[in-house]
């Protein structure tokens, strides 16, 4: 029942994950290297200060950490900022690129005192390796096993003493043991307005490109609270402004690039606007059960969990119950139709319960 097309091009600009070399050259060009040009996450930053001065007090390795929230929020980035912090070196790897459970071994082997080893996606570790982890994190040791039956030897290799930081956009993916050995545990929000400008702001300084501060304000309240999407936007707004105006960014140019990606002006896209479609002219309205969304949109279930509804979500346009994701009366209101009792309901209880939404909900489980 795939009833709901659009186009790659739609949906790369508002994905956050990484997509190319390309990317990842450019986002380095823009990293902050210290936490004088971090912007944002400033509960996480703030507590992450404190513990690495601790650490430094007692001349100790920072205790192991985690971070868990959508893609595109400078995860990478923080990891990076905490190994230069700490004065050491930064090794990242991912969840994927770990295939053999000797292959984090040798990372783990290669790794000296204090290093920061950064674990991307680290959900996706497969078995094998998730439990070599335990007692490295634990007791900075290896336990390998060599040969089999009567004759295999069990060997201990001894660690460095390592900080792990461990990335995921599904902290209930997370095994309750491989969870339980973080130290530090901290959750990403999505960034807000001011803070989006003041990362344009920053990333247009880098980069030498000339935006006025209307325009800077228009992308940062398209970006759907995420970095990532900010710079891309950046990005493709220097494009026009270089090929079709002055090189100058200024409203006209923003309002051109933004209309030809299809990005309106609460910062929706052609999927989001799809997921509310398709949950409101389909379905009433919802509840819909995510699987169903994702067989009608032709967008993988992962993709529109930690992708589009951390946003749809924050914007007020989605809710995820039990039974499944209900658009809110402002969805209608938006797609310019009336919204039914049972949407103003939800609209009414969402504000009650309004910003403090629990960890775990925006990341899994429901229907
Ligand atoms: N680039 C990506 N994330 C950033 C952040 N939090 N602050 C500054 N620049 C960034």
């Amino acid at each position: 029942m795939r009833e709901i097309s659009h186009s790659e091009k739609e949906k790369r600009i508002v994905n956050p994950e990484q997509d190319s070399f390309e990317e990842e050259r450019f986002d380095k060009t823009l990293r902050p290297r210290a936490f004088d040009d971090y912007i944002g996450q400033s509960g996480v930053t703030k507590n992450l200060k404190i513990f690495i001065e601790a650490a430094k007090l007692r001349s100790e390795t920072l205790d192991h950490v985690l971070f868990y929230g959508p893609p595109g929020l400078g995860k990478t980035t923080l990891a990076g900022i905490i190994a230069a912090e700490m004065g050491v070196d930064f090794r990242v790897t991912s969840g994927p690129a770990i295939e053999r459970a000797g292959d984090l071994a040798a990372l783990l082997t290669n790794l000296k005192d204090g290093d920061v080893l950064f674990i991307d996606e680290i959900h996706r570790l497969n078995r094998s390796a998730e439990e070599i982890l335990y007692s490295a994190m634990e007791d900075f040791v290896i336990d390998m096993i060599v040969g089999k039956g009567p004759s295999a030897k069990s060997y201990r290799i001894p660690l460095p003493r390592f900080t792990l930081v461990g990335a995921t956009t599904r902290a209930g993916s997370l095994s309750a043991p491989l969870r339980d050995r973080f130290g530090v545990v901290n959750k990403f929000e999505l960034y807000d307005d001011k803070e989006l400008a003041h990362i344009i702001r920053r990333s247009a300084g880098l980069l030498e490109v000339d935006i006025d501060e209307e325009s800077l304000h228009e992308l940062a309240t398209r970006s759907r609270g995420t970095p990532r999407v900010a710079n891309r936007l950046l990005k493709r707004v220097r494009d026009y402004s270089q090929v079709k105006g002055s090189g100058h960014i200024d409203r006209k140019i923003t309002e051109i690039t933004l209309d030809a990606l299809g990005i309106d002006g609460k910062g929706l896209e052609g999927l989001d606007r799809s997921i509310l479609k398709l949950i409101i002219e389909k379905f009433g309205g919802g509840p819909v059960g995510i699987d169903t969304i994702s067989a009608a949109i032709g967008e993988e279930r992962v993709t529109i969990e930690d992708v589009y509804e951390p946003f749809l979500i924050q914007t007020g346009f989605l809710h995820r119950t039990p039974k499944g994701r209900v658009a809110t009366s402002s969805a209608w209101l938006m797609l310019g139709l009336t919204p039914p009792e049972e949407a103003q309901a939800v609209q009414l209880s969402l504000e009650t319960i309004s910003n403090d939404l629990n960890p775990e909900a925006i990341s899994n489980d429901e229907a």
